[in-house]
């Protein structure tokens, strides 16, 4: 049936970053397409616990910094307590930073690199028994790296970290699906274009400019 094409009849999700914005649009589309649990992440308690109120039972709040290795390893930890399979990862939680070429200072880096393009590495690796216990030939599992359209090409924005990082996610996709493919699991990436965010104020508070940008 036709509509069931995108049915998610039963997945279990963890999406990162699901507190606010794509993230949180995402986890709210997973259980409307009928996933069992959607597990959601991000540094702030109070506010990934109300979104997870907002979203229903079925969601289920996991606050933690997934930037840091020690991060990463307490999320895992919480998320096996509660499951021992990962139908979907999502690696949706990223950051920008903007500053002039002369002035662009190396935290910058740490933290945009950090998050948007080591955490989607070492958070794979450290879900990839769950992920390997949820994947079959016919049924694969599914890990989802939001890059985005400024990993394609340039924005008028000096973000150089952030370019570089969501250019570095799109090969990294390529390097790791060719690897996990062999235990089912399927890997890719959106490279989303303008989305009005907190992230993204320019899309939001100046809509019209960047609508202008958008074919
Ligand atoms: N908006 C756009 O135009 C656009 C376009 C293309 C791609 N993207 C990508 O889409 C993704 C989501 O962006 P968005 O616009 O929805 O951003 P957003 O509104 O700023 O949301 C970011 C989410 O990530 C969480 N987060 C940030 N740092 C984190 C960390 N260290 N550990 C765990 N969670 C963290 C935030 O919660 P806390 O602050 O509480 O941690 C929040 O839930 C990003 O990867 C972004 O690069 C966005």
């Amino acid at each position: 049936m036709a509509s069931n094409l995108f049915s998610l009849d039963g997945r279990v999700a963890l999406v990162t970053g699901g507190s606010r914005g794509i993230g949180k649009m995402i986890a709210k589309g997973f259980l409307e397409a009928g996933a069992a649990k959607v597990y959601i992440s991000s540094r702030k308690a109070p506010a990934c616990i109300e979104t997870a109120e907002e979203l229903g039972p079925q969601c289920i709040p996991l606050p933690q910094d997934v930037s840091t290795l020690d991060g990463i390893k307490a999320l895992t930890a919480a998320y096996l307590a509660r499951e021992d399979k990962l139908d979907i990862l999502l690696n949706n939680a990223g950051a920008a930073w903007g500053a002039a070429f002369d002035e662009f200072p190396e935290s910058g880096w740490d933290k945009v690199v950090d998050l948007n393009l080591k955490s989607p590495f070492f958070l794979t690796q450290a879900l990839h028994g769950a992920l390997k216990a949820a994947a079959s030939h016919e049924k694969p599992a599914k890990v989802i790296n939001i890059a985005s359209i400024d990993g394609i090409r340039l924005n008028p924005q000096e973000t150089y970290s952030y370019h570089a990082s969501k250019a570095g996610l799109i090969y990294l996709t390529r390097r790791m699906a060719a690897t996990l493919i062999a235990d089912s699991i399927v890997m890719s990436a959106i490279a989303p274009g303008a989305f009005a965010s907190e992230m993204n104020r320019v899309a939001r508070d100046q809509g019209d400019v960047i609508a202008k940008r958008i074919p």
